[in-house]
């Protein structure tokens, strides 16, 4: 079965049960700032498992883009992947695990023809959190899967979530196809690396909330969350042992090989080409999504250029010499690009991100390998953080790449060290931003000082007027205008706008006074100073307030500049709003002396 037919037939089957059908959300999480990436169906629905009501009911089913980068490591073995499709049906707090489990039985046997002797399952065998889920044993047992092929596991591999630091999750049962290889060992089972098992399917159970404190505490409802791999799945219905062999990586894997001219590869090319089809396809999906993520240091984009410099290096390991990512690229937008329109619609941005990350990558490939080498001559059986970090400032090597190539040699890299000196540079650069910015090296004429304070006092005012959960997504200030990005899924109405623009100049005309304090980002938040950017602080940092001590309209950390006091601003209007991405609107507005 064809990928297409097989996300249609999930998405009908579960409609058919009262299942409404939602879009794939962006891949870069738009409420969770401790995740880079979606990694799961249930993630852009974290809210309604929590129990705010979803507007398209209880019922929901999708097909999910994810990028899992926790398993990078496995990448080239049968089944783990970074870019992967997940199909999802939830339940939030409507039905529970019987329909659950009956329907994934169901699917698999009447729709997708796996014969029951061919699935072995998993279920959570307790700890001093949560009790053994008997239940869901149970209820296999009733749909005729016999006791020695339920497998009671951990919570390592039994119960699953949250997505990010805090959050639903819960037991969970897995879903395994046994692919009729010989077992490996006496213990080999699902969960077992080698490959006789091939998992497909995990419907998780979410009754908890892991709070901030690591406690595991009830939800106020019981929330099914369902997670199928595409890419397994139809492994196992094309009858392939591995996900390279299925029509989503044959072009792609083809290609490769073309432009490396590898007719029979041995078994390392065959790990490099694997790679390089993996990577590239996840990196043609972050540069294709609406947030327009560009290779980078931080965050999202580092990522995304670790993911492009590892396939280039084993591009290089097969012999390619000339730039190649940007025509696997066009295999990758082939394939996906009917259910994907965001990648044909930013095909030029993918392509142009990917010429430019390798012409600046080709430059140092080389070089870089051969200062490796030299560190491997000179270092016994670890690469010390300096030389680490040396590979990564000089070279452009991610410490994953080192991390490989020392691998190769069986030397072990201090991560832990680089990691460390990496955040130390990072703290040291941002200073250097600020200390340009305090000296005037930046734009901070008078007028974008004044827009700055306005953007503070702006926030604030959408917080009155449209509720407590508007959040600062960003900001970009030149002399003519601010622009403030901000989490609200509706668009403002002329009375909302309005309401906003009169609470802005009231307390320009109040000539409220700004005052800067310095403390860390704990006693910030302690006194009740917003913060939007999480872990992008030193230890200290600036708090603003707008208003007199203890009747503050705003306070906020901020690195300014601003304002002494808000008389200096003039009239503050809004020109435009608009919405940049899902739940992202934005604001133009101007100061008019
Ligand atoms: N959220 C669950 C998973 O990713 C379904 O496995």
């Amino acid at each position: 079965m064809e990928r297409k037919e097989f996300i249609k037939r999930y998405l009908e089957f579960f409609h058919k049960k009262g299942h409404k059908i939602i879009p794939s959300a962006s891949l870069i999480p738009e409420h969770d700032p401790t995740v880079l990436f979606t990694t799961a169906g249930m993630h852009p629905l974290v809210p309604f498992l929590l129990g705010q009501p979803h507007p398209q009911g209880k019922r929901l089913v999708n097909a999910q883009k994810c990028i899992r980068t926790t398993d990078i490591g496995s990448v080239g073995d049968s089944s783990h992947l970074t870019f992967f499709e997940m199909l999802g049906n939830w339940s939030l707090g409507d039905y529970w695990k019987k329909e659950a489990i009956e329907w994934s039985f169901e699917f698999l046997i009447k729709e997708l023809k796996f014969k029951p002797g061919q699935l072995h399952v998993t279920v959570f065998a307790g700890d001093g959190e949560a009790p053994k889920d008997g239940e869901s044993a149970r209820i296999w047992q009733n749909l005729g899967i016999p006791g020695e092929r339920i497998y009671w596991l951990g919570k390592s591999d039994n119960f699953w979530g949250p997505a990010g630091m805090t959050g639903p999750c819960g037991p969970c049962t897995e879903m395994f196809i046994d692919t009729g290889k010989k077992p490996c060992s006496k213990t080999c089972g699902p969960g077992c690396s080698c490959g006789k098992y091939f998992e497909i399917w995990n419907d998780v159970f979410m009754e908890y909330n892991k709070t901030a404190e690591g406690k595991y505490s009830k939800l106020k409802q019981k929330n099914v969350d369902t997670g199928m791999g595409v890419e397994r799945t139809i492994t196992m219905l094309q009858g392939k042992k591995n996900v390279y062999e299925t029509s989503v990586f044959l072009p792609v894997i083809k290609r490769i090989k073309e432009i490396a001219g590898i007719k029979n590869e041995n078994g390392g090319q065959e790990n490099s080409i694997r790679i390089i089809a993996d990577h590239l396809k996840a990196a043609v999906f972050i540069l294709g999504d609406e947030k327009r993520i560009h290779p980078g240091k931080k965050d999202q984009g580092y990522i995304l250029r670790g993911l492009i410099r590892k396939a280039i290096r084993h591009g290089n390991i097969l012999g390619i010499k000339e730039n190649f990512t940007e025509k696997i690229a066009e295999e990758v937008i082939r394939i996906y690009q009917e259910d994907y329109s965001e990648l044909s619609k930013n095909r030029k941005f993918i392509i142009e991100e990917l010429e430019k990350e390798e012409a600046l990558f080709r430059g140092t490939l080389e070089r870089g390998l051969k200062e490796f080498e030299n560190i491997c001559k000179k270092s016994k059986n670890k690469i010390l953080c300096r030389d680490a970090f040396l590979l990564y400032q000089s070279f452009g090597f991610p410490i994953e790449m080192t991390c490989e190539l020392a691998d190769e040699k069986d030397k072990k890299v201090d991560v832990n060290g680089f990691k460390k000196e990496f955040e130390r540079h990072q703290e040291i650069s941002r200073q250097g931003s600020e200390k340009k910015f305090k000296s005037g090296l930046a734009d901070t004429s008078e007028q974008t000082t004044r827009l700055h304070t306005a953007t503070h006092i702006l926030g604030q005012a959408l917080r009155e007027v449209l509720g407590s959960h508007i959040q600062q997504k960003g900001s970009n200030i030149t002399a003519e205008r601010l622009r403030f990005d901000f989490s609200h899924d509706k668009k403002m109405t002329d009375e909302e706008i309005k309401k906003t623009e009169s609470i802005v100049n009231e307390k320009i005309e109040k000539a409220m006074p700004v005052k800067r304090e310095e403390m860390t980002l704990e006693e910030a938040r302690k006194k009740g100073a917003l913060a939007f950017f999480d872990g992008k602080y030193g230890e200290k940092v600036s708090v603003y307030s707008i208003g007199k001590a203890g009747q503050e309209f705003s306070k906020e950390v901020c690195a300014g500049p601003h304002v002494q006091n808000t008389k200096e601003l003039g009239k503050f209007k809004i020109v435009k709003e608009e919405a940049v991405a899902a739940g992202v609107r934005r604001i133009k507005a101007v100061l008019v002396s």
